[in-house]
């Protein structure tokens, strides 16, 4: 059994139907990338399976268990956390008082302490800041932050969106080696980028178009295929 499996989902806004009946399944321990253009549904994919969006049709199940129909605050406490576009962190509030409320879901004081220390340890960053606005941090810190708070409620499977964007190629690297070692550390992770420099992290590799998947498959096979060519840059490539 796969930690999560996706089953002809369906979802949209209002009467705009979105996302047409995906399928996917994400091993536990894994680390999974979702590519698409702008607009393909990557961002409302990862927000319907995180509560934020009713499933119209299809079932998600995570280790074994339906989650489609629960609240998003059901789906955090079964152990999805995300980690959203643009970095929506609570720009009033202090850096650490974010993180504390990232733990909202948890009873345990002294194991939240420890996940702060963990956060710290993947972004030294957010503790020499830990006193400061988060509102005034840079989008790189923002960035770190969003991804830390998210951390806090100790998920098993972390959704991150645009883990990358707006960042300079060195801080994308970073962010892309932390996440890596939130994986190591037992953490599935779901991960919507444009910035291929993500694929050596991926175990598996999804694309999105138009509301579909047109690739799922494992990250080394589709840096060889020419699929992410194909997609980007609209380049025929022989099948
Ligand atoms: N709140 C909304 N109301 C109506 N339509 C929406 C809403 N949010 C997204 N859409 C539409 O749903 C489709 C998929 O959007 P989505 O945000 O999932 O794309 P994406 O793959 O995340 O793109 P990007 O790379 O630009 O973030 C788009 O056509 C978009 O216009
Ligand atoms: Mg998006």
């Amino acid at each position: 059994m796969s930690l999560l499996e996706v089953e002809e989902l369906r979802t949209g806004y209002g009467a705009l139907p979105v996302l047409q009946g995906i399928s996917f399944a994400v091993e536990e321990g894994t680390t999974a990338v979702v590519f698409g253009l702008n607009g393909a549904g990557k961002t409302t994919t990862i927000n319907c399976l995180a509560g934020l969006l009713p499933v119209w049709g299809g079932e998600v199940r995570f280790d074994g268990q339906r989650l489609s129909g629960r609240s998003a605050k059901a789906i955090v406490e079964a152990g999805l956390s995300l980690a959203p576009e643009g970095r929506r962190v609570w720009a009033g509030l202090s850096v650490l008082k974010n993180l504390e409320l990232g733990a909202w879901s948890r009873k345990d004081r002294r194991g939240t302490e420890e996940t702060m220390q963990q956060v710290f340890g993947y972004f030294p960053r957010l503790e020499e800041r830990k006193d400061q606005l988060a509102g005034t941090l840079s989008g790189g810190e923002q960035q770190m932050l969003a991804i830390g708070r998210a951390i806090m409620s100790r998920p098993r499977l972390l959704m991150i969106d645009e883990a990358s964007l707006g960042l300079s190629p060195k801080l994308a690297q970073t962010v892309f080696e932390v996440v890596s070692k939130i994986n190591d550390n037992g953490t599935t992770v779901i991960i919507v980028e444009q910035n291929v420099g993500v694929l050596p992290y991926a175990d598996q590799a999804l694309i999105m178009e138009k509301g579909t998947l047109t690739y799922d498959g494992s990250g080394s096979e589709l840096e060889r295929s020419g699929e992410l060519r194909r997609t980007y840059l609209g380049e025929a490539v022989a099948s």
